[in-house]
């Protein structure tokens, strides 16, 4: 992260940890929600902010989540969420957190990148070997590692949220092999690691919002993007794409991010409940991004997008092709994380 970002992102932690504090010592709401008063009566709120609709399993997990918290504190904490970056989208989601304007986000990994760059693990082209080895990356030691390395920045990681392997979409021609990408332009969603793989196929880049790609591909500005079955699905990209690729080359998670002071001053009680409907909701959240994976899946071909599978020939031509974004980003990324994300099998 640039020297002037990281001064701003702990300048902004280092205050809302002192606002927080503040707030709760004195009973009074803290900004924007948040509020500690347990004695008051009034529920504490907990915002929830993300970019997703709520029919994506990641809108539906937040809902859960607010459903449960209630259950398990009598109505003590009010969740409240707000889906398709109503509130706060990717440009400025972190900087609420932080800010505890919201207490509660999930964004996408790669979108973590910003913070600390080892989160582009997810990134590296064709390095998780299926569903299982992710699994194991984040409930593991080297996923653990990676989510409280968010801390030092007021930022505490609670859970791991599935989402699914991305494809790729374009609105020009069916891509089949590395040559295919020549010439064409990609959104992305955040960092360096997914431009250069676009860069290894001879295609251009842009970083752009979730909220603002259907418009990028409707208008042209980019003619392709990469994505989950769901996420294309629940986005109506099939209105403004007509190719897709079962590439399955990288993944899109979510990490479930609260504001620390926040947390950290909660009633004991109240953290051990929230604690317990995350569990859940958790649970809940992967089982039916692997069943949506499917179900999308189903609904995209149904919508009419144009299919194309890839051989083992084909995927082999397109590691090759990714050989130079390993080697750019072993040491950026760590690896460490590379090495045990290989050894998961
Ligand atoms: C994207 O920007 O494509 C995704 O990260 C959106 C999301 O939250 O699934």
């Amino acid at each position: 992260m640039k020297k002037g970002a990281w001064v701003k992102r702990t300048l902004i932690a280092v205050l809302s940890t002192a606002f927080v504090l503040t707030a709760a010592g004195c009973g009074a709401p803290s900004s924007g929600g948040g509020s500690q008063s347990a004695d008051s009566g009034e529920p504490i709120i907990l915002k929830f902010s993300h970019v997703t609709t709520a029919e994506s399993p990641k809108g539906k997990a937040a809902e859960k989540f607010a459903e449960l918290a209630a259950q398990k504190t009598n109505n003590r904490v009010k969740v409240e969420v707000f889906p398709s970056s109503q509130l706060y989208g990717d440009k400025d989601e972190m900087d609420a957190l932080q800010a505890n304007n919201v207490q509660m986000v999930a964004p996408s990994v790669t979108k973590l990148v910003g913070f600390v760059p080892s989160f582009q693990i997810v990134d590296l082209p064709f390095l998780f070997n299926g569903r299982e080895a992710v699994l194991q990356f984040w409930d593991g030691d080297l996923g653990k590692k990676l989510m409280s390395s968010l801390e030092p920045q007021g930022i505490l990681g609670l859970a791991m949220w599935e989402n699914g392997f991305k494809n790729f979409t374009n609105n020009k021609h069916p891509l089949k092999r590395p040559e295919d990408f020549n010439g064409l332009k990609f959104r992305t969603q955040a960092g360096k690691v997914l431009e250069a793989q676009f860069t290894a196929l001879g295609a251009g880049a842009a970083t752009i919002p979730f909220g603002e790609t259907y418009t990028a591909l409707q208008q042209g500005t980019v003619d392709g993007q990469e994505n989950t079955f769901n996420n294309i699905d629940t986005q109506k990209y099939a209105e403004v794409q007509k190719y897709l690729t079962v590439s399955q080359h990288g993944r899109l998670d979510y990490v479930v991010l609260v504001n620390k002071s926040f947390w950290d001053g909660l009633p004991e009680d109240i953290r051990k409940a929230l604690e317990e409907a995350m569990k859940e909701a958790t649970e809940y959240e992967r089982q039916l991004a692997a069943e949506l994976d499917q179900q999308s899946f189903e609904n995209l071909k149904k919508a009419g997008m144009e299919v194309t599978e890839l051989t083992p020939e084909d995927r082999a031509a397109f590691q090759k092709a990714f050989e130079p974004v390993y080697t750019e980003f072993a040491e950026v990324i760590g690896q460490e994380y590379i090495d045990g994300v290989k050894a998961l099998k």
